[in-house]
């Protein structure tokens, strides 16, 4: 199977909406419920006094619903360029009473439609692996954000090569795109291990958030290295 590895808008959103209507069932199952606990942890970074935030790559908005348990004053804008992903996100705000907080808009966020120095703060899950330009990507969230504000990102960065050896290495490298293949889209869960393969280190994000303005950036990773968070405030 050849994976999907160019990362073209286009095509990223075809392969999202394909997978969508057993997104979450398939996050919930090869992370244990783990992806769970990383949008929960992460938001604890934000401040609760936050009032207007970002979630771009929302999906079907588990990071925009952690956002709104924390923060209880705050209006979310789910950004995704999935017509697909964004009508789930939409039918799980209503079922969790969450409509008024949030909005949804496709829209890409290497462009986003949103003037300077919008949002208080900008979160972002499993999405800037995906991303055609990543300095362009990082440098729309500073962009958008108040002096001050913070951007949350969590992602599967490359791991070093030693770590695909250990148990969990070998459950992402081998059970996930078997997973994949038999409950959902084989390319899409190709793609996800191939992309983690071939995507950057944290040391070298962390680099990218500081060449584009972050004044401050920490990350730490998540679950053995699973998946990292960095924090960047501008
Ligand atoms: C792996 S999912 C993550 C969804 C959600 N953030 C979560 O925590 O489950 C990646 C999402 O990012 C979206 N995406 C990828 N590239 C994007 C871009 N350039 N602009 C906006 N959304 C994008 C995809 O359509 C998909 O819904």
């Amino acid at each position: 199977m050849e994976p999907l590895l160019h990362r073209n808008r286009e095509a990223i959103a075809r392969m999202f909406s394909a997978i969508a209507p057993k997104y979450d069932l398939l996050n919930r199952l090869l992370s244990g419920f783990s992806d769970v606990r990383w949008r929960k942890f992460a938001v604890e970074w934000l401040p609760v006094s936050a009032r207007t935030v970002v979630d771009i790559g929302t999906g079907t908005g588990d990071f925009a619903f952690a956002v709104l348990d924390r923060c209880n004053e705050a209006k979310v804008i789910g950004i995704d360029l999935s017509a697909q992903m964004l009508k789930l996100a939409q039918r799980k705000a209503v079922n969790q009473s969450k409509k008024d907080s949030c909005s949804w808009l496709i829209a890409d966020g290497l462009n986003l439609p949103l003037r300077d120095g919008f949002a208080d703060a900008v979160v972002c899950a499993f999405v800037i692996r995906n991303f055609e330009d990543l300095t362009k990507g990082l440098r729309e969230m500073h962009r958008v954000l108040k002096p001050d504000g913070v951007a949350l990102i969590l992602e599967f960065c490359q791991p070093k090569p030693s770590w695909w050896w250990t148990p969990i290495g070998l459950f992402v490298r081998y059970f996930v795109p078997m997973a994949g293949r038999l409950l959902s889209d084989p390319v899409a869960y190709f793609y996800l291990v191939a992309s983690i393969k071939t995507f950057l280190p944290a040391e070298s994000i962390a680099e990218k958030l500081r060449a584009v303005g972050f004044r401050k950036v920490t990350w730490t990773p998540l679950t053995f290295g699973v998946t990292t968070l960095f924090l960047a405030v501008k």
